[in-house]
């Protein structure tokens, strides 16, 4: 089968196209032959061992992906397909079912078929969808759904969604809506129809107007983006506040100090959890037409490096997705 390997760690052009063994599925996996996959920040991140983000924290990303290079060739986690066969213990799944999930931290969704257990982070893929949109289903919705699950958010709580059009950023926004909540999203000029069409009751322009000087305050700040700090928005969070970060390894020593100094909380959903249940939750929430995947641009997967590249400008609106066609 064809699919985009690398075997070192470097810029978005150490990805290449290249004929590798068809996996073959254990007792308890299917093997799914995929018509749709994306580029993640999370791929951009571990093929460049996460150089850009300073000595310590490559070092622990390339003790998680391998230290002298990468532990598994093929990238990408978010994937949508068909199954072509199944396990002999596997029974939820059938030769022909139409499937969407995430690979989470084992990756190989850049290629033309997968294994994957099928008590992993699978689900038979809403009919409505096209493979490209339930592609990029999972990877921001799944992490979007685990920071706002540590905020308690329901009607009548204020939440700010900081970065509102990125992948996190749009899924934050829907659920945060779902949820019951009050939303405010930050982003800028050009995705502020966006970001209403996506639920939000009011956009904030962040190139017209910074929301820490307005004198706003809110019970939850959501930074989707990974661009404030909690220092940056504790004058806008409500005594009893919570700041959600997707980034910043300070915030790991944030989450236990303010626990004990302060009425406002940093919780942090770190490592993230990519579990079945979440891949369910969200099949009801779009077939019910509360959520959708905000798509940006699609490439084939032989134009991985392109995306790649894209993905890097960190401007990209919701996800990127390849395609993937034998
Ligand atoms: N916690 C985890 O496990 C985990 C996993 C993966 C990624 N992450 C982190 O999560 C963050 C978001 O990832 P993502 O894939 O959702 O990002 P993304 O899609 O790449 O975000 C791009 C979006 O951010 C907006 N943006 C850029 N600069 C901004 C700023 N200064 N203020 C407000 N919006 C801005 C851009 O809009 P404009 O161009 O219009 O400004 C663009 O729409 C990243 O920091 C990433 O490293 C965390």
């Amino acid at each position: 089968m064809r699919a985009v390997v690398y075997d070192r760690y470097g810029p978005p052009e150490v990805l290449r196209l290249e004929d590798v063994p068809q996996p073959v599925p254990n007792e308890d996996e299917v093997l799914i032959k995929i018509h749709a996959t994306t580029v993640t920040r999370s791929d951009c991140g571990i093929r460049a061992a996460n150089a850009s983000s300073g000595l310590f924290v490559s070092f622990l990303s390339r003790l998680y992906s391998g230290v002298r290079r990468p532990k598994r060739r093929i990238l990408g986690a978010e994937l949508a397909g068909e199954v072509a066969a199944v396990g002999t213990t596997a029974s939820e799944f059938a030769v022909g079912d139409r499937v969407f999930g995430t690979s989470a931290g084992r990756f190989g969704a850049h290629a033309e078929f997968i294994c994957m257990r099928e008590s992993a982070a699978l689900a038979h893929k809403p009919a409505a969808m096209t493979f490209e949109e339930a592609a990029a289903v999972c990877d921001g919705a799944m992490l979007a759904l685990g920071c706002l699950r540590q905020a308690d958010l329901r009607k009548g709580r204020r939440i700010l969604v900081y970065g509102a059009s990125g992948s996190i950023g749009t899924a934050g926004v829907q659920l945060a809506k779902y949820f019951g909540a009050d939303v405010t999203a930050v982003c800028s000029t050009k995705n502020a129809e966006l970001a209403r069409s996506l639920g939000a009751d009011r956009v904030i322009d962040y190139t017209q107007q910074d929301f820490t000087k307005s004198g706003e305050t809110y019970d939850v700040i959501f930074d989707a983006v990974g661009k404030l700090s909690f220092g940056r928005c504790r004058n806008s969070l409500r005594p009893g506040g919570i700041y959600l970060p997707t980034d910043g390894l300070w915030n790991l020593i944030l989450v236990p100090l303010t626990s004990i100094v302060g009425d406002k909380k940093v919780r942090f959903a770190i490592p993230p959890r990519f579990a079945k249940k979440d891949v369910l939750f969200l099949k009801e929430l779009i077939e019910a037409g509360k959520y959708r995947a905000v798509i940006d641009r699609s490439y084939p997967l032989e134009d991985v490096v392109e995306a790649t590249r894209y993905v890097e400008t960190e401007r990209k609106t919701g996800n990127v997705v390849l395609t993937v066609s034998s």
